[in-house]
């Protein structure tokens, strides 16, 4: 339950002088953790398992949009109106109104048989490309892919994943793989987390991990949308050292911790699939 007038975090209760205080990117970070457990989460059993409404419901996201609007943040942005509406539906339930299933969207279907056959074409299809026809690869497609990855799935609702595009032989070389990777082939976009929100919810106590799993998740995302669009790319590890030395070269913020990065470029020649080791062998029975 909310204790009126402090919101939660991992070993740590605020009080609205210290959202007051709070970075703006670490108080986003706590707005849609706090809307994702404190609502979301809930609310979804509410509805369906006729849950009672908890006391509260809903106060601390309330709590910090008022501090969000009273610093003169924008309410505009695709994450605080989603915020938006899950406190509007916390209004609703403590007012005792009940929610009903046209109020909300419409559940998932399966998807049809043609759909299917895109869907199983993109998986199965998707192979690494490690090499590139000298030709550029358009803003508007990069774009494409990077919206890919914001939509990939995120741990705890944080938001912490963060792209660097490198384009020009000077920013390409400051990264370096077991690949060649050179400018006006293929363009890199290396994909990290800002590691100011974790700290700010207490996370990087319990789940410090989820920060690189959220970059995976993103990266995967993005190398399937670069195929369904005709282009080719590879996920590149980094090791500490490279990381690092990317981020000196590059003059990246601080705060940018990369963990991994792509390339993406016009495919130079098909490839042969890799195969993956057998079904069975892969799952583990316990019983
Ligand atoms: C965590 C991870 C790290 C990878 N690192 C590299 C790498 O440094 N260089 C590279 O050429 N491919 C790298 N890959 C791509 C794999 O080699 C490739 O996905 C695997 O061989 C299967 O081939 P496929 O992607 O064509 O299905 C990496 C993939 C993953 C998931």
């Amino acid at each position: 339950m909310s204790r009126k007038g402090f919101v939660r975090a991992v070993g740590k209760n605020y009080t609205r002088e210290d959202l007051l205080k709070m970075e703006p990117v670490a108080l986003g970070g706590l707005f849609r953790e706090r809307v994702h457990h404190g609502i979301e989460v809930k609310f979804n059993q509410i509805v369906s398992r006729k849950m009672p409404v908890p006391e509260n419901f809903g106060y601390e996201a309330r709590m910090i949009l008022e501090v969000w609007k009273e610093r003169g943040f924008s309410e505009k942005t695709p994450d605080i109106e989603w915020g938006k509406k899950y406190i509007d539906f916390a209004d609703r339930l403590i007012r005792g109104e009940e929610i009903k299933p046209e109020d909300l969207p419409p559940r998932p279907e399966p998807f049809s048989q043609k759909e299917m056959e895109t869907v199983e074409k993109l998986i199965r299809e998707r192979r690494s490309i490690r090499e590139w026809e000298e030709k550029p690869v358009p803003e508007e497609l990069i774009e494409k892919i990077m919206e890919a990855g914001r939509a990939a799935p995120l741990g705890c609702n944080l938001g912490v994943v963060r792209f660097i595009v490198l384009t020009s032989e000077e920013e390409i070389s400051a990264i370096t793989s077991d690949i060649p990777t050179p400018a006006g082939r293929c363009v890199v976009i290396v994909i990290g987390y800002d590691d100011r929100i974790y700290p700010a919810v207490g996370h990087d106590k319990i789940v410090p991990h989820n920060q690189v799993l959220d970059c995976a998740a993103a990266g995967d995302h993005m190398l399937l949308m670069a195929h369904a669009l005709g282009l080719g790319g590879v996920w590149l590890t980094q090791t500490e050292k490279t990381s690092l030395r990317f981020k000196e070269k590059i003059g990246a913020p601080e705060f940018f911790q990369p963990v991994m990065h792509i390339a993406v470029g016009w495919p130079a020649n098909g490839t042969i699939k890799t195969e993956r080791t057998p079904l069975e062998d892969m799952v583990i029975k316990v019983k």
